[in-house]
């Protein structure tokens, strides 16, 4: 497979929100003239793929992931010219473009909908899933926990309730029926013709519902997904997709099928537990979850993310975790939503450079492909008095300047408001003052990015973990063609000393990527390193 057709397992992914980065005719919401202007920035940072949340016509009652209209722009965010000019900017500084397709459900003001609850005889009426009875499908846990009581909700026009996994707002549709099959192949096939590189699939296990199932990953889910790379291939090269599947890494996998379903998935039950290694300065969580992590196939990658405009998901671990992570990292309950956590990441690490620092380098040194969300390169605060998840959803801090240079707007007229606190305020916490200071975490995180663009191997390697003694260190191999990495994570709080034994690299010589300083070579006796307060190396191993 040509190096071109996997550029996904290359890339380093930048997750944004149109409406969040840059304001460009101030009417408040970031737009695509105003993204276009700054891709030169992202494209100094040295990320070559962005993902974008939803931009498409919408109430917004969920940041767009409620679409009214699958093939319009919401017009804050600027027209389809834009939109087009936006993608041929970003290509033309090699940086590709990941779109949502939110498949599962619609806005209840898309006219499908209102076609379908117009009449129990309306042509529209089997895009969506109707029962008389919201006992049906009582298997189906509720997402969202803090607003939805059911997954039914009455509609008193056509005296029938419906199905839905998320705000009552978002009635599902129904992939049992055909056309809606198909209605979904058409606007895949609408976008890929703007020039587009992927899609995340949104929500993608709660596509069919069946009784006596929670309704998740159902079998049909995999027929229909298949032949929607069926038609991804058809026509074009190149694209990918990646799934959206919150659940454990055994039902994750079937989503990448036999590398002809999804070429990503993301790795949700990772990502917590990297949270809980590093306050309990204990390798054992990622261990446990990478053991149980199947192999995949060539073609696939995990995507790995440390936190994304949603909350800190907690559905992939046990009570007794959960629990153990709301102690540790919401100790405000205003901090807490549905299962999880509304917070960004330099907020949970209490603003501890090292601890980011830390946490960025497993992010980027284990297998996978790595997606930061936007902002927490500059280490941004977050709301939590902002309703839902819209607290870490505020507006890029670039400057100190008025609304933080992110638009010229009276700040009421804001789509939301700046983080002003006195840790996290735009005064202190922004791109033009990091830029201008050397050792800034901005500084760090492209320093970062571009030692592991310098390697194949982060992006395709496999991993060994060493055994060791000290549980407080977190200590891999990855190894692809002639490249082979050694990667040590101190998870503690102070200093530790840890042997590896390295036997089978006798006569090696580590060279530490970050400074390409030579070490000693490794010998016969376990290769002894001491660790500063969560600190990591990074040594690339030469054969001589
Ligand atoms: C996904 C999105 C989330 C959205 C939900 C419903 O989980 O990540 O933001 O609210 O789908 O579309």
């Amino acid at each position: 497979m040509g190096s071109e057709s996997l550029w996904y397992k290359d890339a380093i992914i930048y997750e944004l929100h149109v409406k969040t980065f840059f304001d460009s005719n101030q009417n408040g919401y970031g737009d695509f003239p105003g993204l276009t202007q700054k891709l030169d920035y992202l494209q100094v940072l040295g990320i070559n793929c962005i993902w974008l949340m939803p931009f498409y016509k919408t109430p917004l009652k969920d940041d767009g992931y409620d679409i009214s209209d699958y093939e319009e722009i919401s017009p804050e965010y600027g027209t389809m010219k834009d939109f087009k000019n936006f993608v041929k900017e970003a290509h033309r500084r090699d940086i590709k473009i990941i779109i949502e397709l939110v498949l599962n459900h619609t806005s209840d003001q898309h006219p499908w909908f209102q076609e379908a609850r117009s009449s129990r005889a309306s042509k529209k009426r089997d895009f969506y899933v109707w029962n008389d009875d919201p006992q049906k499908y009582n298997q189906a846990k509720i997402i969202f926990s803090d607003t939805e009581k059911s997954n039914w909700t009455y509609d008193p026009l056509s005296g029938q309730y419906y199905w839905h996994r998320f705000f009552s707002h978002q009635p599902d549709l129904n992939f049992d029926n055909p056309e809606v099959q198909q209605a979904m192949i058409n606007v895949l096939t609408f976008w890929l013709n703007t020039g587009v590189d992927g899609f995340r699939l949104d929500a993608v296990p709660y596509l069919f519902e069946q009784e006596g199932t929670n309704c998740e990953n159902l079998p049909q889910t995999h027929v229909y997904l298949k032949k929607l790379r069926a038609e991804l291939d058809k026509k074009f090269k190149n694209k990918i997709f990646l799934a959206e599947a919150n659940q454990w890494p055994a039902d994750v996998r079937p989503y990448l099928g036999n590398g002809d379903e999804c070429h990503m998935a993301f790795h949700f039950p990772l990502m917590p537990r990297i949270f809980m290694a590093i306050r309990k300065e204990d390798n054992t969580p990622i261990l446990e979850i990478m053991r149980q992590t199947p192999v995949i196939p060539d073609n696939c990658q995990w995507a790995l993310f440390l936190r994304n405009h949603d909350e800190l998901t907690l559905e992939m671990v046990t009570q007794e975790e959960r629990d153990y992570m709301h102690k540790e990292y919401a100790q405000d309950p205003k901090a807490i939503l549905n299962l999880g956590i509304r917070r960004r990441l330099a907020p949970l690490m209490n603003n501890g450079r090292r601890q980011m620092e830390l946490l960025n380098s497993l992010l980027f040194s284990l297998p996978g492909t790595p997606v930061i969300y936007y902002g927490d390169e500059i280490g941004m605060g977050d709301n939590i008095f902002l309703g839902d998840r819209n607290g870490v959803r505020t507006p890029m801090q670039w400057d100190g300047n008025r609304n933080a240079g992110f638009s010229t707007v009276e700040a009421d007229k804001l789509y939301a408001p700046l983080i002003i606190d006195p840790v996290y305020g735009y005064q202190s916490i922004n791109v033009e003052a990091q830029s201008m200071t050397q050792s800034s975490f901005l500084n760090w995180t492209k320093r970062m990015i571009r030692v592991r663009r310098n390697f194949k191997v982060f992006g395709r390697g496999n991993i060994e973990f060493l055994q060791h003694k000290n549980p407080k260190i977190l200590a891999y191999t990855r190894a692809y063609e002639n490249e082979t990495l050694l990667i040590v994570n101190n998870l503690s709080r102070y200093v530790q000393p840890v042997q590896l034994d390295l036997k089978r690299y006798n006569g090696w010589e580590p060279l530490e990527l970050w400074g390409n300083v030579k070490l000693p070579p490794v010998g016969e006796l376990p290769y002894f390193l001491t660790l500063g307060p969560h600190s990591f190396y990074w040594f690339r191993l030469d054969k001589h």
